[in-house]
């Protein structure tokens, strides 16, 4: 059995819009989730900022993490967590982003959990932006199209680091920030939809706004790890890209060939510029070969190459595969969809489960950038249905995150320096892509239902027990 190195960080991940509910208490302000009612894999969510009460908007009230963040918190205590992935919604701290002053019940709330995680000694991990923008910014001025969104990014950065830099020591700039640049990114991640109502399948999607937003959130990275680094020299501060493994689905050189470009453009765009500092050649050449214009200000370069991060960080829960041939058969997928592969079985939203691509994708991770990595989204998606006893026997959940645990421990032996790892949704939450709570990842249940029904109360789930025995031998119990 490979072995994990000494205090690896095992947990689970979370996001704030997706869990907290609360979405307007205590001073709270409308973010880019809270205008997004609920859909399916078949129903697309719609964006209805007019918060039409005849409407459900599953992420105000997610699963009220916000009013039972002690006793979830000391659930995953008994799971044994040494580190807790979770956001902090910007509209908590300034509702519509463009306060100068913070609102001081978000901060305390924030105190609060941390002080809770800290007193079961649980490492809190924290992501800065995980699709909750203030949606005022989306009103005001097209959300990161606009360089003024910086300074707006920035001054929350700031103060989050100044209050908590005590109590947080890993986090993480913006969530999957090349999402940014899937089809859906403009609702959840560049906020690129001013003035836009409708299907979040159609939002507008100009490449050159896309590819500025990016540009934006970049110097907005590169300037928080510049403020950490020379205030608090002790934090480390990660960047965070989806990485979904794109094969080619024949060795024809032309798939050879444009295996290679999707990977360049879809998964190490976005992490080359965080770790090395600047635009590689592929893009500029994609950008000249597509009209595609990038808003750069004077002194940008610089600040990108200053700015690199300490570690990389990825969400991985599938692969795909690109041919050059359209008529072969297409599969959904985490915002980046693609070919069908004949030898992988996908889960009921037709994400591909693929846990060999685990290892090789930390194996090509560790190979070009030689940073720490983490692993801090991955988990499977599923219908779970508490049996005749109240329980929910999740054992497909369990063979899959054995697999992936499998895999990584081979990674670790191929020489991948790997920190930790966080399960993604480790208590049921709010689906990022189809709002549904039908679609469960947790270790724990969550008695919510996608009418807004159910009694809020938590289980545990067999998946639950299984990852305790995970965490308490490192890694080596996986029965
Ligand atoms: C990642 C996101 O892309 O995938 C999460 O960072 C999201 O926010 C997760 O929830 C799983 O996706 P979904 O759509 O099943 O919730």
């Amino acid at each position: 059995m490979a072995k994990f190195p000494e205090g690896f960080l095992w947990g689970g991940a979370t996001a704030a819009n997706q869990f907290e509910g609360a979405w307007d208490v205590d001073g709270k302000g409308a973010s880019v989730a809270d205008v997004v009612t609920g859909g399916d894999v078949n129903t697309p969510r719609m964006i209805d900022p007019s918060l039409d009460p005849a409407k459900y908007y599953p992420n105000h009230d997610g699963i009220d993490f916000y009013h039972t963040y002690e006793s979830d918190i000391a659930l995953m205590a008994e799971m044994g967590f040494k580190t807790f992935r979770m956001s902090i919604a910007w509209t908590r701290i300034f509702p519509t982003g463009m306060e100068e002053e913070p609102n001081e019940a978000g901060l305390a709330f924030y105190d609060r959990v941390f002080d809770c995680l800290r007193s079961h000694g649980i490492e809190p991990l924290v992501t800065i932006s995980h699709y909750e923008m203030p949606y005022a910014l989306v009103d005001e001025m097209n959300g990161w199209e606009d360089r003024r969104c910086i300074d707006h990014f920035i001054r929350y950065a700031k103060c989050v680091l100044d209050r908590y830099h005590d109590k947080v020591t890993y986090w993480l700039t913006f969530n999957e920030i090349n999402c940014g640049l899937a089809s859906g990114g403009a609702s959840t991640s560049t906020g690129t939809f001013k003035g836009y109502t409708g299907p979040r399948t159609e939002l507008p999607f100009d490449l050159s706004v896309r590819y500025t937003a990016v540009h934006n959130q970049f110097v907005a990275s590169a300037k928080t790890v510049l403020y950490a680094h020379e205030h608090y020299p002790k934090l480390k501060i990660g960047d965070m890209c989806i990485y979904v493994p794109y094969y080619y689905r024949t060795c024809a050189p032309d798939d050879i060939l444009l295996s290679q470009q999707v990977m360049q453009r879809v998964n190490y765009f976005t992490s080359d510029v965080h770790v090395r500092g600047y635009y590689p050649g592929y893009m500029k050449r994609y950008f000249a070969d597509n009209g595609i214009t990038v808003k750069m200000e004077e002194g940008d370069e610089e600040l990108l190459r200053a700015g690199t991060v300490d570690f990389c960080t990825f969400s991985y829960y599938m692969s795909n595969c690109v041919s050059c041939d359209e008529t072969l058969e297409k599969t959904g997928g985490n915002l980046f969809g693609g070919v069908k592969n004949p030898y992988l079985k996908a889960s009921d939203w037709g994400w591909q489960i693929d846990p060999k691509g685990l290892r090789w994708s930390l194996n090509e991770m560790w190979d070009r950038y030689q940073k720490p990595l983490m692993v801090v989204e991955n988990g499977m998606g599923a219908f779970d249905k508490p049996g005749d006893d109240g329980v929910v026997h999740d054992d497909y959940r369990i063979e899959y995150l054995r697999q992936h645990i499998q895999q990584m421990g081979e990674a670790v032996e191929d020489g991948v320096e790997l920190m930790g790892y966080t399960m993604w949704g480790c208590i049921d939450l709010v689906s990022a892509s189809t709002g549904e709570m039908a679609k469960r990842y947790g270790f724990i249940y969550v008695d919510k239902h996608d009418d807004g029904t159910g009694t809020g109360e938590r289980s545990r789930k067999d998946s639950f027990y299984w990852y305790k025995k995970c965490i308490e031998s490192n890694g080596q119990d996986l029965a």
